[in-house]
Order: C-alpha cells, then sequence, then structure tokens
C-alpha cells in the first residue's frame, strides 16, 4: 500500500524507556493552547500526525490521545483512517473532545465522487462527522480505485476536474453536516485566492509545510488577513528521512542539517530546559498555528506533548533569523502538477517526470 511504501524501511514499536521519557519529558510549564476557526470552532495548537508508519499507529494513536492530545490529522492515502478510528475508540475519547482532520485524495475531486469518498473515510474513522475535510493538493488523477493512476507511459494520469469545483462540491458536503468545516493543503496564495473569491465558504484552515528552515512569513500574515488558520506540516523540517529518501526532494534535503542540530534552536532549548525538537514545535505555536508532531516513538509522543510552552520575543527574534526558504516536500516531477508557484522555495518543477512504478514499484488498488 502507498503509505508501507512510503514508510522507512524501520519498523518502530512504541518504546517505553523510563530513562527516555525522563529526558524528553523536563517538567516545565506546558500549556494546551486552542485556537478559534473562522466557523468559531476551537482547534488545539497540538496535532498528532499519522503519516507513514501505518501499522504502527493504531497503537500510537491510542497514547498519544490517552497522554491528552485531542487533535488527529489523517488523509486518505496515509492509510491510517481505520487505525486512527480504532484508536479512538480503544482510547475511549469522547468524540466530541477531539479535532479529526482527513484530506480528500485527487482520484476523487470529480465532483460525484466527494461525498462518496467522504463517507468511505467516515466509515474507516468510525465517526458521523468530520472536524474538517481538506483537499490535500490542487491537482486531480484520472478517477477511480488506483490512487496512483498510469497513463500508457507510465507517468500519472491526470484528471480534467479543476480544483475550484471540486471545492465547491465541499461547499455542498458541509451543509450535510458530515463535515463541520472545510478547508486546503499545499495551495499558492493565488489559488487560495480563487477558491474565496469564486466560491461561498473561505477556508477554514490552510496545512502547509512550516518549520524554522521554511517559515514563509508573508504567506502566514496574508492567511491571517483572511482569517485561514494554519497547521504545519513537517514541523521538523528534513529531520524526517523521508524527505532524504524521495527521488524528487531539493538537493537542500541532503545538503542542510536538520534544524534541530542548529545551534540557534539548541541555545533556546537549553534556555528553557526542553529539546529543540520541542522548540521547533512552540515556534509555530507561538506564531499561532497549530503544528502537527508525528511519531511512533513511546518517549517522543510524551515529549512532543510537552512542546506548547511560552518562547519570549528574543527567543522569536533569533528563530527568525534561522529561515532558508528551504521546501522538502514538493511531489511536482511525480504529480505532474507545478506546486507552490509564487511561495517561499518555489522552485520550477523542469522538464523531468518520473514514472509512477519508478517511485511506488506497481501499485495495485487499494
Ligand atoms: N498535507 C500534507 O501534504 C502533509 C505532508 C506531510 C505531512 N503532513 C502531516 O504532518 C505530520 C507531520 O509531518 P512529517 O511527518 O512530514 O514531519 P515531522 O513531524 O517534521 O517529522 C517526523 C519525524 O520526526 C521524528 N520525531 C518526532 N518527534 C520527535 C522527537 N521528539 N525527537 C526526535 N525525533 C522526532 C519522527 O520520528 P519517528 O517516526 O521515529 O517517531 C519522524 O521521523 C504528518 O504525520 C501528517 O499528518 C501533511
Amino acid at each position: 500500500m502507498f503509505s508501507q511504501r512510503l514508510s522507512r524501511a524501520v519498523s518502530h514499536s512504541l518504546v517505553r524507556s523510563s530513562s527516555r521519557i525522563n529526558a524528553g519529558s523536563r517538567r516545565h510549564a506546558s500549556r494546551h493552547t486552542k485556537f478559534t476557526l473562522n466557523n468559531g470552532a476551537s482547534i488545539p495548537a497540538l496535532g498528532f500526525g499519522t503519516f507513514q508508519d501505518p501499522d504502527h499507529q493504531e497503537e500510537a494513536v491510542v497514547r498519544a490521545l490517552k497522554l491528552g492530545f485531542r487533535h488527529v490529522d489523517t488523509a486518505q492515502i496515509y492509510d491510517t483512517e481505520l487505525s486512527t478510528g480504532n484508536a479512538i475508540k480503544k482510547a475511549g475519547i469522547p468524540r466530541e473532545e477531539l479535532f479529526l482532520s482527513t484530506k480528500l485524495w485527487m482520484t476523487s475531486h470529480h465532483p460525484d465522487d466527494v461525498e462518496p469518498s467522504l463517507d468511505a473515510s467516515l466509515e474507516k474513522l468510525q465517526t458521523d462527522y468530520l472536524d474538517i475535510l481538506m483537499l490535500h493538493f490542487p491537482c486531480a488523477f484520472a478517477r477511480g480505485d488506483n490512487v496512483f493512476p498510469e497513463d500508457e507511459n507510465g507517468l500519472m494520469a491526470m484528471g480534467d476536474t479543476h480544483y475550484l469545483d471540486t471545492w465547491l462540491a465541499l461547499e455542498k458536503v458541509l451543509k450535510t453536516g458530515k463535515v463541520k468545516a472545510i478547508g486546503l493543503s499545499n495551495f499558492t496564495k493565488e489559488q487560495v485566492q480563487n477558491i474565496i473569491d469564486k466560491g461561498e465558504v473561505v477556508p477554514a484552515i490552510h496545512q502547509i509545510e512550516l518549520h524554522p528552515w521554511l517559515q514563509q512569513a508573508d504567506f502566514i500574515k496574508w492567511h491571517k488577513e483572511q482569517g485561514i488558520h494554519n497547521t504545519a506540516y513537517s514541523p521538523l523540517g528534513n529531520s524526517n528521512p523521508y524527505y532524504q529518501e524521495q527521488v524528487w526532494s531539493r538537493p537542500e534535503a541532503f545538503s542542510l542539517p536538520p534544524p534541530t542540530e542548529d545551534p540557534v534552536l539548541i541555545e533556546v532549548a537549553k534556555k528553557h530546559n526542553k529539546s529543540p525538537h520541542q522548540v521547533a514545535y512552540a515556534w509555530g505555536i507561538n506564531n499561532g498555528r497549530s503544528v502537527l508532531s508525528k511519531s511512533v516513538v513511546d518517549w517522543q509522543i510524551v515529549a512532543n506533548l510537552e512542546a506548547d510552552f511560552e518562547l519570549d520575543a528574543e527567543d522569536m527574534e533569533k528563530i527568525a533569523t534561522m529561515d532558508k526558504k528551504a521546501r522538502f516536500n514538493d511531489p511536482s516531477p511525480l504529480f505532474r502538477f507545478q506546486f507552490f508557484e509564487g511561495l517561499d522555495g518555489f522552485k520550477p518543477r523542469g522538464d523531468h517526470e518520473f514514472p509512477v512504478s519508478d517511485v511506488f514499484g506497481k501499485i495495485g488498488k487499494v
């Protein structure tokens, strides 16, 4: 399956080492920050991501929920919706205490496919409603069961649905109550503006790549002016080995050290008796956004929940100097669509397109 192919070869299990838990959870004033979305709903600042390691996500999500995470992010393509649904049941968390998000995959962009696809997600997640359904990317693939459809040349078979038509279909499902909010991921400013101009509903969330190496300060400011909340994915930048393994990754993914090894984050971490990873998350929260931490390692899950703490103006100014406009997650050559045009870290995708099987091997139905 796709997400298994995306998973690192190394498998994880929840490691319960008391010494590591102690190292990761230096007890310091941790907060439980929440933000308010433009639909009036509340969203916890700290979210739990479920991309990768699908075989370990049920256990990880149960652990995260029992520890106190109340915001879980999944996506149809991650193959973790069912394990997330199982975990919510197992943890016994009342549904209304939880903020649950998923993302529509690009084979379901045709307006007729949106509600059936949402229904399938609801069934896997074992819930009557989502707190938000987002468009994962602004392009469409050919309709059907194969999540990576190939054309006659082995390249991605693209669909012809414009994201605006998919958005209007999302607006329709919003009226059914099956989703409390609708949002976007991986759109450009121009594309978001197009939706604001031509749709009736302003997206509640735009989930984007954000970390100290890719700060996108102007784009963030613009979202605030539009009343759109940002959720940061890959808050640890290129720390995730996934971005160093993808053929489409930018050279920076290999040449730059992880931001958590930068002296600035290390210095701020020492000052607050936290780890550089916790500072990376706290920096996002102190900038007014939600941050998705992902881990299937117990002591890291514990430590990540303690990453919501106050950074002072001096810390924030120092971290602002770290920006390298380095974007790592850009599948443009594989998805045959130019993403992120006009945004920080944008680079044209060039002519080279990757055959699907070069990247994922032959993929059957999921
Ligand atoms: N919308 C999108 O297109 C999109 C794209 C990417 C991600 N996302 C969402 O954002 C979430 C997070 O993004 P991400 O997984 O790309 O990147 P990330 O959270 O920046 O990095 C995850 C990596 O950091 C490690 N890690 C986590 N906490 C740590 C800690 N305290 N100390 C040391 N290492 C730690 C994890 O290790 P272990 O795996 O070993 O635990 C994993 O390898 C995803 O799960 C997903 O929900 C969305």
